[in-house]
């Protein structure tokens, strides 16, 4: 039997570069090789987007067609609704007596994103934002998924994830493996600010739905070494974002060579973005036709989406016999 994937994207925004080389193109390659479940996280994006229902609501197809746009394929691969399952809301109750509130003010990614959100929590933190990483954990084992592939930011999930389900076996009996984390080697891509990670929040990102001309007018501005003023100021790369994203769109001569042109001061700054533009443009323009063909078809994502909900189902309501059984509350099996 082949091992199973469970990964999620919160239904926040659409999908950009960062999250195209951080997961998408992961999970793409991995979803010939493993029995692939990709849940689309709507109760989680609530938890901190419970003000705002029609923009989750809204994202919900266009995280779908992402997925689908970067080939992720409906005939291997399971695209599922989270709020569609409500096995895994159960379970989030049960796993919830075997986590400690202080065990998930720790989780340091939960830390960090409070931190980011003080204006919405500013008059406290939510119990159901402190607790979304049951809920992910939830989310994995209620598909008895063996591996996550995620981005280095979901560690933290993925242990607080093993912590409880080695929980749950001590208490109730083996009931689940411990998954594990599968994280692509690409470091986390800069957005276009040179200053932080690629967000949606941070209006620093190249989406995966962007126009030409939205392309264009982003690359242009992007953050360069600020020490290269002038076209035949010598450049230093390292400190570029334009240089990172060469790395991702060219061979390594061309790589090479832009370094070298770039440091001698024989390259300038928009002849180089100009290039940059061109191929980024190109790299995307098949995932772009490809949206374009769903983006036409709501009905077929909707489809896709209901199908794939009911597939994931199965396999969750299986699980929660087992939980129930295990739990001695399956009263009258
Ligand atoms: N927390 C993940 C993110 O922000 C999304 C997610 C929800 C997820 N459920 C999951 C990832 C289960 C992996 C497995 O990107």
């Amino acid at each position: 039997m082949r091992k199973r994937i469970l990964t999620g994207d919160r239904p926040t925004g659409k999908l950009h570069l960062g999250h195209l080389f951080g997961s998408l193109k992961n999970r793409v390659a991995l979803q010939g090789k493993y029995e692939t479940y990709i849940l689309i996280a709507d109760v989680q994006a609530l938890t901190d987007n419970f003000l705002t229902p029609e923009k989750v609501r809204e994202n919900v197809l266009e995280v779908a067609m992402d997925n689908l746009a970067v080939g992720i394929d409906p005939a291997i691969a399971t695209l599922c609704i989270q709020s569609l399952i409500p096995e895994i809301a159960e379970l989030t109750v049960f796993f919830s007596n075997l986590v400690t509130i202080a065990r998930l003010e720790r989780n340091p990614t939960v830390k960090e994103e409070i931190s980011q959100k003080a204006n919405l929590f500013r008059g406290g933190v939510t119990m159901g934002f402190l607790g979304y990483p049951i809920s992910q954990a939830a989310d994995i084992l209620s598909f008895r998924a063996e591996v996550v592939p995620v981005g280095a930011d979901q560690l933290p999930m993925v242990e607080q994830t093993r912590e409880i389900a080695r929980k749950f076996n001590l208490i109730y009996g083996k009931t689940f493996s411990l998954p594990r984390a599968a994280v692509s080697d690409f470091p986390r891509l800069k957005g276009l600010d040179g200053k932080s990670k690629m967000g949606k929040s941070l209006d620093n990102a190249i989406y995966l739905a962007d126009s030409q001309v939205e392309i264009e007018g982003k690359v242009i501005k992007a953050f360069t070494d600020p020490k290269k003023v002038y076209k035949n100021d010598q450049g230093h790369p390292e400190n570029c974002v334009v240089y990172q994203y060469y790395q991702l769109f060219s061979l390594k001569e061309e790589v090479a060579s832009v370094k070298e042109r770039c440091e001698s001061g024989k390259l300038g700054c928009v002849e180089c973005k100009k290039n940059l533009m061109k191929k980024i443009i190109a790299y995307l323009e098949p995932i772009k036709n490809k949206r374009h063909y769903y983006e036409k078809r709501p009905n077929l994502v909707k489809e896709i989406l209901l199908t794939g909900t009911q597939k994931a189902r199965k396999i969750t309501q299986e699980t929660m016999a087992i939980v129930k059984k295990r739990m001695k509350i399956d009263y009258f099996d």
